[in-house]
């Protein structure tokens, strides 16, 4: 057990979001080192972390429906994953006992150096007292490691099994820290996680994911075409879209800060689907090709041509950590060629050209303060862009998404947004009227940021609409240097 934990990892060993412990340590007041934390100081802020309340074992059902067909349990030779993780959790009963034992044996040791001392330095017609109270205190204290079970051998098993399903992966030299779970490559991981690490095709054809690996070990998931020579390999060299971590990792890679910008891609993609959101708006669903994915930050657009020339510039709806599957929002606007091809379902199956990305409406990642998402129309885009991107990086003490109008009811967007509220203790969501005027919408802000000394606001919608919210909240006396704005039309 390491000695100081990262707020990720501190933040998995007591089930909790980052952001709610962060909030934690903001509360309390309390000193981290750079950036980490001792057990001590988890286990004060947690001290009945429940380990029979271990989400590993849903954990590891999702791992193998996902990873299956690609490894080797299908093979035989090791046991279903569920028998496994049973086994496992017999074990780490029994690894918790024997680490509180230890634990306990070490005070008891020291404790039986210290009476003997004393029993030492006694005048003779004490030592025999001495050496009865030296003997009782041993026996005592043989009876504690007996029953021995403490908090931090709880934590240190938890961490154990923690390793055994997933690597944590640490980036130099930004100091990113991201977890590997099933079979996962090393980039798909850091995708999830909202990192920007540089690759192009994420198929082992371009090497633009190359990286070192400075500790850990890692194992090949598929053959490459790109090559690495052979003073590369001997260096570490790999390619973090063709393998996984077996063991935790420290590896030096390529990343986009949150403020540089992306290289431009030009990308011909398929549309596979296009499903309506009520009478006016419709989400369109992009596919890139297998070796060819984008690389954009959430919040920013793309402009869209069909092989007839009809071009539009729309914003991506969906989280940068899938560069293959592309959503956009369109809205109905009769006389604009692009849009009435999507109403009209003769876009689907079509083959797009996709330039960008585009914009600087992105995420401000560096920020833990609470967020606000407004969103109207087709501002929805960015914003749920923003909102996955915020969930994934799970940095936000608390979001809240006002999305004016709402989805219709059991659409796809509307079960998405239902599910975010329900399955995450830091997220509210609501829908007021598609008509509810500004001076409501400020009201709503207000409520939202209630007690929140600072929050980062993220609003997008078409820009009168845009323009009187700000209006009416500069009125009230709101401080809006934290709010970014994007027009939409
Ligand atoms: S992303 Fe192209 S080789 Fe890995």
């Amino acid at each position: 057990m390491p000695k100081l934990l990262s707020l990720s990892r501190a933040a998995r060993l007591a089930g909790v979001s980052r952001g709610e412990l962060q909030k934690r340590i903001r509360e309390e007041d309390l000193k981290t080192f750079e950036g980490e934390l001792t057990v001590e100081l988890l286990l004060r802020l947690y001290p009945h972390i429940d380990l029979e309340a271990d989400p590993m074992l849903e954990k590891v059902r999702r791992i193998r429906a996902e990873a299956k067909p690609k490894t080797h349990f299908s093979d035989g030779w090791m046991p279903d994953p569920e028998v496994l993780m049973t086994r496992l959790k017999e074990f780490q009963h029994v690894l918790v006992q024997t680490k509180a034992a230890l634990n306990n044996s070490d005070a008891l040791l020291q404790q039986t150096l210290d009476d003997l001392n004393a029993a030492a330095q006694a005048p003779e017609e004490q030592l025999r007292e001495q050496l009865l109270r030296c003997s009782a205190n041993l026996e005592r204290a043989m009876q504690r490691v007996e029953r021995a079970e403490d908090a931090r051998a709880a934590l240190f098993a938890r961490d154990v099994m923690l390793k055994i399903v997933s690597a944590s992966i640490r980036l130099l030299p930004s100091g990113h820290e991201f977890f590997l779970e099933g079979s996962d490559s090393i980039l798909e991981a850091g995708l999830k996680a909202g990192l920007y690490i540089d690759y192009g095709c994420s198929s082992g054809n371009c090497g633009a994911c190359k990286c070192k690996v400075i500790s850990g070990a890692v194992s090949k998931l598929r053959s490459h075409d790109f090559i690495l020579s052979a003073k590369e390999q001997e260096e570490g060299y790999i390619l973090a879209c063709s393998n996984t971590a077996i063991s935790d990792l420290v590896i030096e890679a390529r990343e986009a800060n949150a403020k540089e910008p992306l290289p431009h891609q030009n990308i011909r993609a398929t549309v596979r689907k296009i499903e309506p959101v009520g009478d006016d708006l419709a989400l369109l669903f992009v596919q890139t090709p297998r070796t060819q994915s984008l690389r954009f930050k959430a919040g920013q657009s793309v402009a869209l041509t069909t092989e007839n020339g009809n071009r539009a510039e729309l914003y991506i709806a969906s989280c940068p950590c899938d560069g293959r599957n592309l959503q956009f929002l369109v809205e109905r606007a009769p006389g604009k060629g692009f849009n009435d091809t999507v109403f009209a379902k003769t876009m689907n199956k079509q083959t797009l050209t996709i330039d960008g990305p585009m914009g600087g409406f992105v995420l401000r990642e560096d920020s833990s303060t609470p967020a606000i998402f407004l969103a109207k129309g087709t501002g929805f885009a960015p914003i749920k862009s923003l909102v996955e991107q915020a969930i994934t990086i799970d940095n936000a003490e608390r979001l809240q998404l006002i999305q004016v109008g709402g989805n219709p009811p059991g659409s796809y967007l509307d079960n998405l947004c239902r599910s975010w509220s329900d399955s995450l203790d830091n997220f509210a969501y609501a829908s007021p009227d598609q008509d509810c005027s500004a001076g409501h919408l400020v009201e709503m802000i207000q409520q939202a940021a209630d007690n929140m000394n600072r929050f980062d606001l993220y609003i997008a919608g078409p820009q009168a609409w845009l323009s009187s919210v700000t209006v009416k909240a500069l009125a009230r006396g709101f401080n809006t240097t934290y709010w970014y704005c994007q027009p939409t039309d």
